[in-house]
C-alpha cells in the first residue's frame, strides 16, 4: 500500500482529528493508500507534546509553516488554520508542490478563494480538496445514491443546514471564530456553510442567475450577540460583529430534470435545542428523503407512489455501512469520528487512484468551494441591500 507523508499546519481541534483518524487507519479494509504524519506546525507550543507522544513518525516540529513546506519528506499537507490565513498558506502549499486538504471556507472571502483557485489552475499536478465530512455518513451516502439514480423525480424543495446553540451562552468569551478580522465577513456562513452546501452542489444543483448576472439569492442575517467578554478573565467586553445566524433562500436549478426549486440553507450558532445538527431534506415528486445528524443512523424515506399515495415516511436504519469498507460490523452505529475517517479515506483514494467509487464518495472540489463562496457573497449583498 502506498504511504502518503503528511504535514499538519494548525494543530488545534481539527488538526488533532486528522491525526487521530490517521492513527486508526487499520480500521479501513484495503485502503488505496495510508497517511503517515511526519511534520507538524503550530503557532503555540501547547499541542506539540500530544502529537509527538502519540506519533513517533513525526520528525519535524516547527512554528514556521514555510519550513514545513520546504521539507522534501512531506508529500501532502492538511491546513486547519483560522480563515484569514487560508489564502497565503494554501497558495504557498500549492506552489511548493504539496497535495492539499484545506479546511473550509477555503479562503476568508470570494477574492481570497479566487486567488487560491488561480494557484490550483497553475499547478494541475497538485491534488486539492476541501474538508466537509457529514456526507460520509452512510445515510447521506444512501441519499446521494438516490440522487444519482434519479429517484426523486422533479425536485420540489431542498433544505440543508447546520445548527449550533453554544453561542446562546452570552458569558462565553469571544474567540477568532467570532471576529470579522480572522473569521471573515461571512460570519457563521464561513464557519458552517460549506457543510450545508456539499450535498446540493455535488448533486449538481446550482443557484440561478438573473438577467443582470446576479445570483437569485436572498437572505436574512442576524447578529444576536453584539459584544462578548474579551477573554476568560471576563473583566472587559469587546464588540462581536460577526453574523450569528443566517437563513439563505436560493433559487436553484437541477440540470438532471431541468427544473427550478427553492433551496433553503440555514447556518446558525444560536439555534435553541440544537447542539450540532447537520441536516439535509430533499422533497421530490416521486420520492423524498431527509436526514439529521441528531438521528445519525436513520434515513427517512417517503415513497408515496409505492404506498399507493399514502404520505407515509419510512425509517431506514443504515447501521455501519460506510462507502469505504471497514472492520466494523454492519449492525453497529456510525458517528462523527467515523465520518472524518471516511472523508480522509476518500481524499487518499481519489488522490492515488484518480477516481471515487461514486460521486457522493468524494471530497469537496475547488470548483464546488467557489460556488459556495458565490452563494455566501450573494447572501451578504442581499442582507446589505
Ligand atoms: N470540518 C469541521 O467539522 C471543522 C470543525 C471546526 C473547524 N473547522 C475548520 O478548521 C480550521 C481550524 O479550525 P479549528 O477549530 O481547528 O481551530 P483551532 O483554533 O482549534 O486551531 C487552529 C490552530 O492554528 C494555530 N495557528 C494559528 N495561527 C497560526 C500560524 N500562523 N501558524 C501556525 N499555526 C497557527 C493555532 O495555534 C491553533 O492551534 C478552520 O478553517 C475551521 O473553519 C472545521
Amino acid at each position: 500500500m502506498k504511504t502518503i507523508r503528511f504535514g499538519i499546519i494548525g494543530c488545534g481541534l481539527m488538526g488533532k482529528e486528522f491525526a487521530s483518524a490517521a492513527a486508526r487507519w487499520c480500521h479501513l479494509v484495503d485502503p488505496a493508500a495510508r497517511p503517515e504524519i511526519v511534520a507538524i506546525c503550530n503557532r503555540s507550543e501547547k499541542p506539540f507534546a500530544w502529537f509527538t507522544e502519540n506519533f513517533p513518525t513525526i520528525t519535524q516540529v516547527t512554528h514556521d509553516y514555510k519550513a514545513l513546506l520546504a521539507n522534501p519528506d512531506v508529500d501532502a499537507v492538511y491546513i486547519a488554520l483560522p480563515h484569514d490565513l487560508h489564502e497565503q498558506t494554501y497558495i504557498d502549499a500549492i506552489r511548493a508542490g504539496k497535495h492539499l486538504m484545506g479546511e473550509k471556507p477555503f479562503g476568508i472571502d470570494l477574492q481570497a478563494n479566487r486567488a487560491i483557485a488561480d494557484a490550483i489552475a497553475k499547478h494541475p499536478d497538485v491534488f486539492v480538496r476541501c474538508v466537509s465530512q457529514f456526507p460520509f455518513y452512510p445515510a447521506v451516502q444512501h441519499l446521494g445514491t438516490m440522487v444519482e439514480q434519479k429517484k426523486f423525480g422533479r425536485i420540489l424543495n431542498v433544505q440543508t443546514g447546520f445548527l449550533h446553540s453554544s453561542d446562546l451562552d452570552r458569558d462565553k468569551p469571544i474567540n477568532w471564530k467570532r471576529m470579522i478580522e480572522s473569521n471573515g465577513e461571512y460570519g457563521v456562513m464561513g464557519d458552517l456553510g460549506m457543510h450545508a452546501c456539499h450535498v446540493p452542489l455535488r448533486a449538481g444543483w446550482r443557484p440561478m442567475r438573473a438577467s443582470s448576472g446576479e445570483l437569485k439569492i436572498s437572505s436574512v442575517l442576524s447578529n444576536v450577540v453584539t459584544e462578548r467578554w474579551t477573554d476568560k478573565t471576563r473583566s472587559e467586553k469587546t464588540p462581536c460583529k460577526t453574523w450569528d445566524n443566517a437563513t439563505v433562500l436560493i433559487h436553484a436549478h437541477d440540470p438532471q430534470t431541468d427544473n427550478q426549486f427553492p433551496w433553503t440553507l440555514r447556518t446558525e450558532r444560536i439555534a435553541p435545542g440544537e447542539k450540532n445538527s447537520w441536516y439535509v431534506e430533499v422533497l421530490g415528486e416521486t420520492m423524498s428523503a431527509k436526514w439529521n445528524s441528531r438521528e445519525a443512523n436513520t434515513l427517512h424515506v417517503l415513497d408515496h407512489q409505492a404506498t399507493g399515495g399514502a404520505q407515509n415516511w419510512q425509517q431506514l436504519q443504515t447501521g455501519y455501512s460506510p462507502r469505504y469498507a471497514t472492520i466494523t460490523g454492519g449492525i453497529f452505529e456510525f458517528g462523527f469520528t467515523d465520518a472524518i475517517l471516511q472523508m480522509w479515506a476518500a481524499y487518499l483514494h481519489e488522490m492515488v487512484t484518480g477516481e471515487v467509487p461514486n460521486s457522493f464518495a468524494g471530497c469537496v472540489t475547488p470548483d464546488e468551494v467557489t460556488v459556495s463562496h458565490e452563494i455566501f457573497t450573494a447572501a451578504l449583498q442581499s442582507a446589505n441591500g
